[in-house]
């Protein structure tokens, strides 16, 4: 009993720090609690993207070291608005630019992706119907 009632106050005190330890983690989490919008879009808005002016460029720095003149990879020559709005629309250009790095159909082949930004690009070009402008 003797030995009991000295310990005691000392459990008590474990207790009430506990006690502080959990209310105050309480608080640190809350805290953390997301209440901020989401960041915007890194990209920001993509509009009036056209076919000479954004895509081609995109193309002949990515892709047309191995997509043009008389015998290009694939037998895909992406030197022309044609070849390449009917691969974006009809064939597998924008499935190709978005696998991750470890697949080997990834293009552009044995280089690193594009920039997530760019391949949007390509995306709102497809989605406005790949004009030729
Ligand atoms: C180093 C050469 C090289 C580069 C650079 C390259 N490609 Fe390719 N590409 C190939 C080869 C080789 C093939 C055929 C093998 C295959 O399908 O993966 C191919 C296939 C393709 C195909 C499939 C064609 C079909 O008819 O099935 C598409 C689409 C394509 N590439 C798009 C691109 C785009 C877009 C880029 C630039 C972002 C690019 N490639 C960059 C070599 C390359």
């Amino acid at each position: 009993m003797t030995e009991n009632t000295t310990k005691s106050p000392n459990f008590h005190a474990f207790r009430l720090i506990g006690g502080l330890l959990v209310s105050m983690s309480v608080v640190v989490f809350e805290g953390c609690t997301y209440e901020v919008a989401p960041p915007p879009l890194p990209c920001g808005d993509i509009s009036g993207v056209s076919f000479a002016g954004d895509v081609l460029p995109l193309l002949d720095v990515h892709c047309n070291g191995c997509h043009s003149g008389g015998s290009p990879s694939a037998g895909l020559n992406l030197e022309n608005h044609a070849s390449v709005a009917q691969s974006v629309l009809l064939g597998s250009l924008l499935e190709r630019l978005d696998l991750p790095q470890t697949n080997i159909l990834m293009m552009p082949q044995n280089g690193n992706p594009l920039p997530e930004c760019d391949i949007a690009l390509f995306e709102v070009w497809a989605s406005e119907g790949a004009p030729n402008n």
